[in-house]
């Protein structure tokens, strides 16, 4: 018998086409049997359809429907009708309609679901990604990736009216060290080579500048062999961008309006047509961390001048050895933050290494004037009036300490502190957009473990020009032209303005320690094709993952990816990465040890 083939999609009816005949294709979501009536709700990508099924008055049909259990995909032809208006269903796209069954074909059976296809799935991540083509009939997941590829055309629609190409770069390249472990791919032609997966196509976007392309984009699987975390898996996608003869600013712009761009097109979200810029410095003195999450403000203070106003021995010691003390003024909130609670805030911070988490509260006394109670208020009597003119800090408030030698752990811990009462007090408002830059990141960071310095973000980036003199002398104050772009505390892309000099690029290779050797090995080829007429240029990589899992107001990027790796970089549904036959190691060179 012939597939009786789908006329409409399950979310296209509405009262207009009330009275035609229509034929249906889609699975069975929901069933309801009231004595000789049936109701099922019959789903696809577009929505769902209330078809009733009149037992009583059809019997081969009447024969069919104990038959059908949950996700059996169907065929049904029947006719359109308006509903009454006491059972219009508001909640349903179709809700104004129904469809009363003629005829149903049984497409394909479902056995025993190992669990119900909802708005959003309940069972256990193993099992949604053992079964993900079952999690994927989610209602959210069915959202997630229809916005996903919303916004992967809107990019390319974007990009290309601008004059972009579209350039695919390969996905076996040579090994260079670029921040993560490479994945590598035996080759079997060379014994002991190897491919690796690229991290990112940074090297050949950069060669495409060489060769003239000066408005390059490609929305690139890249390959990472780090640990996985909500916002990161082993293979994801950028959209990755470069660009001849521009300027940072030209970068940002070009991103401002992409980003617009997208955001309207797929959620009707307009979105401002510039995003703040912030130092690298500014972000780490704030808020403790530069992604940060700037849907609220409360920004960190300095609290320097505790050691003079007070008696509190740990304020004094920490500065007098040339420590910082930072101070958070958190609004309102006074009285609702018990010892305890007050305690798992000291908990987040000693994750961050803090020694311990000092606070006191603004009360009121009788006479309505402003009085510092509880914690380390003691040492600071008479001083209310000093400390709260010079925090910014009024009555109900609590006000939040950490003092530390390194300047960096006391931002980076009370600004932990920051991030987990935005959460904690509901600060971040689903559905709201905070984009910011940050820009002027330091170009090197001192690896302690090795004892020498490494670049910050890749070893392309170019050193801000008012710093080329003392490249070599104090690498530690010297900025790089790069710049992230966060988006509701996570970092949503980076990029930078790049090295196009040969002579620079090799400085730059001496001072994190490759040897001329080294360098010339692993990045030959990249200088090289720098010595024949290198454009001036820079670019940028939003991943595309992130992006749209902020945009879904989701946590974890696996919400957005089809067939996502779980937390141990495996697939739990074909059970990859996987054994393989002998003769495949023999074939590559290979020998396993276990
Ligand atoms: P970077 O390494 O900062 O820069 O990556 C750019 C963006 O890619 C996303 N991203 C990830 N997403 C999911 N899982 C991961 N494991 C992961 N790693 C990175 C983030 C990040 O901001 N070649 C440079 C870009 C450039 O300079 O043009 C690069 O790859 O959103
Ligand atoms: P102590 O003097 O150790 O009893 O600590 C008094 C308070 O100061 C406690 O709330 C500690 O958490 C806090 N504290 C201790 N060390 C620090 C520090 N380095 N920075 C901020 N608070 C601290």
């Amino acid at each position: 018998m012939e597939n009786m083939r789908r006329t409409v999609t399950c979310g296209e009816l509405r009262k207009d086409h009330a009275g035609t005949t229509v034929i249906l294709n889609g699975w069975v979501h929901r069933k309801r049997d009231h004595g000789g009536i049936s109701f099922i709700n019959l789903r696809d990508r577009y929505g769902l359809t209330q078809v009733i099924v009149d037992s009583n008055s059809n019997p081969d049909l009447a024969v069919l429907i104990p038959e059908l259990k949950m996700e059996y995909c169907i065929a049904v032809e029947g006719l359109v009708r308006s509903r009454p208006d006491s059972m219009i269903n508001p909640e349903m796209e179709t809700g104004s309609i129904e469809v009363v069954a003629t005829k149903i074909q049984i497409l394909s059976k479902a056995e025993t679901l190992p669990f119900v296809i909802d708005e959003k799935t309940n069972a256990s991540e193993e099992l949604r990604l053992k079964y993900r083509y079952l999690d994927l009939r989610s209602g959210s997941m069915q959202k997630h990736l229809i916005l996903r590829s919303k916004v992967a055309f809107a990019t390319r629609q974007y990009l290309t009216n601008l004059g972009f190409l579209e350039l695919e770069t390969p996905t076996f390249i040579a090994s260079t060290p670029e921040g993560a472990r490479d994945y590598l791919v035996p080759s079997r032609l060379y014994p002991g080579h190897f491919y690796a997966l690229p991290q990112s196509p940074q090297l050949y976007k950069q060669i495409l500048m060489v060769s003239g392309f000066d408005k390059y984009f490609q929305i690139a699987r890249c390959y990472r062999d780090e640990d996985a975390r909500g916002d990161r898996q082993p293979e994801f996608t950028q959209i990755d961008i470069e660009m001849s003869f521009v300027n940072r600013e030209n970068i940002l712009n070009l991103v401002e309006g992409l980003m617009g761009y997208i955001f309207k097109e797929t959620m009707n979200v307009t979105l401002p047509t510039a995003f703040n810029r912030i130092s690298y410095d500014d972000a780490i003195a704030w808020y403790g961390t530069d992604k940060p999450e700037l849907r609220f403000d409360m920004k960190m203070k300095d609290g320097a001048f505790l050691a003079q106003a007070g008696t509190f021995q740990t304020f004094q010691d920490t500065l007098q050895t040339g420590g910082h003390i930072k101070a958070l003024v958190v609004p309102g909130v006074a009285d609702k933050y018990s010892r305890k609670l007050i305690e798992e805030l000291e908990a987040t911070a000693k994750i961050y290494k803090a020694k311990g988490l000092a606070w006191m509260k603004v009360n009121k006394t009788e006479s309505n004037t402003p009085v510092l109670e509880g914690g380390i208020s003691k040492f600071f009597e008479g001083k209310t009036e000093e400390i709260c003119a010079t925090l910014g800090a009024k009555p109900g408030d609590l006000l939040l300490f950490v003092a530390d030698q390194k300047p960096k752990t006391a931002c980076t811990a009370l600004g932990a502190v920051r991030t987990k009462l935005g959460k904690d007090l509901g600060l971040c408002k689903e559905g709201q957009f905070e984009f910011a830059w940050i820009v002027d990141f330091p170009m090197f960071e001192w690896n302690e473990d090795e004892n020498k310095w490494d670049t910050a973000h890749h070893m392309f980036t170019w050193p801000q020009d008012k710093y080329h003199a003392t490249l070599e002398s104090d690498p530690g104050s010297v900025k790089g032209d790069l710049y992230d772009l966060v988006l509701n505390g996570y970092e949503l892309a980076s990029g930078s303005i790049r090295i196009h000099d040969p002579d620079l690029q090799k400085k730059i290779f001496k001072i994190v320690g490759f040897s001329e050797e080294e360098g010339q090995k692993k990045f030959g080829f990249l200088t090289e094709a720098f010595k024949y007429g290198a454009p001036p240029h820079g670019g940028i990589a939003p991943g595309l993952d992130r992006l749209v899992m902020l945009m879904a107001g989701e946590t974890s990027i696996k919400e957005v990816i089809a067939f996502p790796k779980n937390s141990f970089a495996q697939s739990p549904m074909d059970n990859c990465p996987s054994e393989v036959e002998e003769k495949q190691l023999q074939e590559l060179h290979l020998r396993v040890e276990k």
